[in-house]
């Protein structure tokens, strides 16, 4: 790869450097690309970006970009180079023990945030398997009258997670747990009863990693793709643990993988707790979520 040196160098110089290096190892898009790790770099929107275009950059902030560049054309996702992604509208602090959160688990937030408009009563729900927190942290910022546990299993995850829920204030109304799934609230007495109950947990086969980009399966932690022999290993553990937390009238979000529709309605319907069972689809029509009313 051939290096951005020099003193004096202007952003739209940086940014032909860095196309052309992302041209050369096959990312889509190159200038965009170029344009949108600069902006998160030094903090600016794409339209600062353009306008500034003449500008020289600091000598610290032309090395830093370049270091980010070299990581991005070995494949590592820009979210973990910037260590930001943004989730409904809010940032969240990612690194590589969390998933990045995906756009299509935004949809889990508006199904909860309709299920809840309207409501009196107070909502204490559970995120199980939080991850970077997004779901639970999302979820509290916008609902003011609703509390949360939050389960990982993950230490690393909690702690990014915790560091989420800090800088959207709202650390007072989450409750972080680490432990598998509702074994974690087991040693609460008496239990916390939630009458929401939201998940994105781990979802694929070892198969389904394999064939992953790999800018995915190299860099995203294994456990929270991970969903066993059949991919619904969480499913099971989940809608087993369910019945000793439940708090009626009640909704349960689960985001669930494009081909598994089928299969988690089953196994909700094994659970005799749900009255009504709904299934979403997401912006490409593909099933997304699993909602069930109990
Ligand atoms: C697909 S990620 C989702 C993270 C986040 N909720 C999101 O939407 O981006 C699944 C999360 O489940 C956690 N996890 C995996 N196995 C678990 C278990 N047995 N109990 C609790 N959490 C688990 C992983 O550490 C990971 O953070």
């Amino acid at each position: 790869m051939k290096s951005l040196t020099g003193k004096g160098i202007s952003i739209e110089e940086a940014l032909r450097w860095a196309s052309f290096c992302f041209k050369e190892a096959g990312i889509e898009k190159p200038r965009d690309e170029a344009e949108i790790l600069l902006a998160l770099l030094q903090g600016w929107d794409r339209l600062k970006i353009f306008l500034g275009r003449s500008t020289i950059l600091e000598e610290k902030k032309a090395a830093a970009f370049a270091a980010a560049v070299e990581r991005r054309v070995l494949g590592e996702p820009v979210a973990y180079i910037t260590g930001r992604k943004e989730f409904y509208g809010l940032e969240f602090k990612v690194n590589r023990e969390v998933l990045i959160p995906r756009p299509e688990t935004e949809l889990v937030v508006d199904a909860v945030l309709e299920w809840a408009s309207g409501r009196e009563e107070d909502i204490c729900g559970v995120d199980l398997g939080c991850g970077s927190g997004n779901l639970a942290v999302t979820l509290a910022y916008h609902l003011p009258q609703a509390a949360f546990y939050a389960v990982d299993i993950s230490a690393e995850a909690l702690r990014v997670a915790q560091a989420n829920a800090v800088q959207h204030g709202v650390m007072q109304r989450i409750h972080f747990c680490r432990g598998d799934y509702f074994e974690a609230l087991s040693e609460i007495e008496p239990p916390p009863l939630f009458n929401l109950v939201v998940a994105n947990p781990p979802y694929l086969t070892a198969a389904e990693i394999d064939a992953l980009p790999a800018t995915i399966r190299d860099y995203e932690p294994r456990l929270a793709l991970n969903g066993g022999l059949d991919g619904l290993k969480a499913y099971r553990s989940i809608l087993k643990g369910m019945s000793r937390y439940l708090r009626r009238p009640g909704l349960m979000a689960l985001e669930i993988g494009a081909s598994q529709g089928r299969d988690i309605l089953a196994l909700c319907r094994s659970h005799s707790f749900f009255h009504t069972l709904t299934l979403l689809r997401d912006y490409q029509e593909l099933p997304r979520v699993i909602l069930g009313l109990y």
